[in-house]
């Protein structure tokens, strides 16, 4: 099998002209109304060149909000922004899923409608500060939520599926990783849960199943992708045994033919890894992502040894919208701005140069 990183692959019936994708990444750059609007659409654009671009977390309800800024997929307003980002993309002959989130406890009431207690799987305080309009503040002991409340919430994943399909997207990840709702319910850190949804990870796992089950209504279960992060301490999470939780976890999802399962592989911040990923992915038959810390050269090493079959890139998508072209002439990088990554204008966010006769900065 030729597994260049600049060679296509089919996932389910879409071909990508290459194995580069540009990892989810949270911009805060949505309007009032937390719907994408010019300035976002401009910034996918650019990145279209990406084998498949997977778009920052996008919250299903008002209710699963997190952040300031962040866009969401429930409205008519936000399903016409992103119906101009899915078109920009396509005009440019590349692919774009939409991630979708809940955000739980990793929020605060000031974001919240009616000022109402963040929800999670278990009354439990995350370290550290929200990030709330006004500034940080520290988060607060979320409200575990009742067994009969989470239909309403797999409901909510099902609406903002449907809305995806009509805003003209290629697919839907569902993120399962970094510390979010459903990360909170598989890790058992999060989750000191009684009911069916929790305690073994079979039924930690409900949750995530039942989601799944309801969006491949919306969707053919290979426009579904799924994001998890076994041992991603962001978010203050932690898994007493994530390489036996997410073997169960992964071989569970295999039968469901999904379009790829997307790992974040290690911690984000240190980028450790104590988990054996090519044992996780070796025991998935389905295509794989591997994401955290790649640049060309790992990322090439890593596909021909058929470790993954495509690789996330997110700072590097960042501040390259070029990359491809970059990796595929040796070109260098644009160095990151973090100052800018969340939140705020054009500045860090659609002013990256391209590099001189990059093929798409001959379209714009
Ligand atoms: C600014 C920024 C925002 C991010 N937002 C998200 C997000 O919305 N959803 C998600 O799953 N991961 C998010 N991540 C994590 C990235 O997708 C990726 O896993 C991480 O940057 C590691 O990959 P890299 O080493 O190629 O940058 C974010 C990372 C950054 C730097």
């Amino acid at each position: 099998m030729n597994a260049d990183l600049f060679s296509p692959i089919s996932v389910g019936k879409l071909t990508l002209s290459n194995r580069m994708v540009m990892a989810p990444m949270t911009r805060n750059r949505a309007n009032q109304n937390n719907a994408p609007h010019t300035l976002n659409i401009e910034y996918y654009q650019q990145r279209a060149t990406a084998g498949l671009i997977i778009t920052e977390a996008s919250q299903v309800s008002p209710e699963g909000v997190g952040y300031p800024a962040t866009p969401g997929i429930y409205s008519k307003e936000q399903v016409d922004g992103w119906r101009g980002v899915t078109h920009a993309v396509h005009a440019e002959g590349g692919h774009i899923f939409i991630q979708l989130w809940y955000c739980g406890r990793i929020s605060h009431p000031d974001m919240l409608p009616d000022k109402q207690i963040p929800v999670a799987p278990s009354a439990l305080q995350p370290k550290g500060d929200a990030i709330t309009f006004t500034g940080p503040q520290p988060f607060v002991t979320p409200r575990a939520l009742e067994t009969d409340e989470i239909p309403t919430i797999v409901a909510q994943y099902k609406h903002a599926a449907e809305m995806a399909k009509k805003a003209g997207f290629d697919g839907i990840e569902i993120h399962s990783a970094n510390g979010y709702l459903i990360d909170q319910f598989l890790r058992d850190g999060t989750n000191q849960r009684t009911d069916q949804y929790g305690d073994s990870a079979e039924n930690r796992m409900r949750f995530l199943n039942e989601i799944l089950d309801t969006v491949c209504e919306v969707w053919p279960n290979t426009r579904v992708g799924l994001r998890l992060s076994p041992e991603n301490s962001f978010n203050t999470m932690s898994d007493s045994d994530p390489q036996t939780h997410f073997a169960y976890f992964v071989s569970q999802l295999q039968p469901r033919n999904l379009a790829y399962l997307h790992v974040l592989e290690g911690d984000m911040m240190t980028k450790q890894r104590r988990v054996d990923y090519r044992a996780l992915r070796g025991s998935f038959k389905g295509i794989y992502i591997a994401n955290n810390g790649y640049d060309k050269t790992r990322a090439q090493n890593a596909l021909t040894k058929g470790d993954c079959d495509l690789v996330a890139f997110g700072v590097p998508f960042l501040a390259n919208p070029d990359l491809v072209y970059r990796y595929q002439n040796d070109l260098l990088l644009n160095e990151p701005d973090t100052d800018t990554f969340y939140g705020g204008d054009t500045h860090g966010y659609t002013d990256y140069p391209f590099a001189e006769h990059s093929t798409a900065e001959a379209t714009h």
